[in-house]
């Protein structure tokens, strides 16, 4: 359960406050039920693109489209009220131009209400976080393991598992603190580079399949209730069954349709 009291949405220098105090807790969300639930028990909830392959069954999260991003956090905003609401921006989103970035970015913190957004963003795109963030709009900075980049990767692969690698994302990290990320959330990092960077960052790192060592942890919702299907990444602990539950509910209201011609319920209107 939640160890702490909130009574109004923690915002981002308040966040960032947390890194040596207490960890930092974050679960995705997309939407507006399951926000509902989180929302007492994180510190922040993240609209991923991830939602692209876990809420739509795409299979990469290149094709989710600002639109549908927007949806998403609007739904989540508005069905919260405690925790720091971040928006991951699509691909094809924020890379073509500084301006472009501003604007698509611009868009999605005046029409959602969130809080931040979030960008993959390697040394070169460093840039674009510094541009966003000298013009009002807080960048989360994704190192490491970066979805967007599947075909440039060849797949989604651990990284910083060598010395030439993990130089490439401890510069990205430097780059990206020195553009004023206000936090860099590490994926699929080797647990050395994310404790080494951990330590030379004064802002807070989040991880996911990252180790211990960040400042703090992030997961699918879906992957820890046990909704995401057969594909579960490693790293992830199945906290619940979810599935089976609703499994289990829909058969016993199939069952009841199948045998008695309706569901049993506490009312029915018009009989
Ligand atoms: O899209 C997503 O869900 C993410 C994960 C790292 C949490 O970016």
């Amino acid at each position: 359960m939640s160890t702490h009291i909130r009574t109004k949405r923690l915002t981002v220098p308040q966040l960032v406050a947390m890194k040596g105090q207490q960890k930092i807790v974050s679960l995705t969300a997309y939407s507006s039920s399951i926000a509902r639930l989180i929302d007492p028990v994180v510190d922040f909830i993240l609209i991923g693109d991830s939602t692209a392959m876990v809420g739509y069954g795409r299979a990469s999260t290149l094709s989710m489209q600002l639109e549908e991003i927007i949806g998403h956090t609007r739904a989540v905003v508005d069905s919260t009220r405690l925790a720091c609401v971040i928006a991951d921006m699509p691909f094809a989103s924020y890379q073509e131009s500084h301006e472009q970035a501003f604007r698509n970015c611009a868009q999605v913190l005046a029409r959602t209400g969130c809080d931040a957004v979030k960008l993959e963003a390697n040394k070169t795109l460093a840039s674009t976080v510094e541009f966003l963030v000298a013009r009002g709009i807080p960048v989360m900075a994704h190192i490491g393991l970066m979805p967007q980049f599947v075909n440039v990767m060849g797949g989604f692969k651990a990284q910083g598992l060598s010395a030439q690698n993990a130089g490439v994302i401890a510069a990205d990290a430097r780059a990206n603190l020195e553009a004023g990320a206000f936090s860099l959330l590490l994926e699929g990092v080797a647990e050395g580079v994310a404790r080494q960077i951990t330590l030379d960052s004064e802002m807070p790192t989040i991880g996911i399949g990252a180790s211990p060592a960040c400042d703090g942890q992030i997961l699918v919702t879906e992957d820890l209730l046990g909704l995401s299907g057969e594909h579960l990444p490693r790293f992830v602990k199945q906290y619940a069954d979810v599935g089976a539950v609703i499994r289990d509910a829909c058969e016993r209201f199939a069952e009841d349709v199948r045998n008695a011609g309706f569901p049993e319920a506490r009312h029915c209107y018009g009989l």
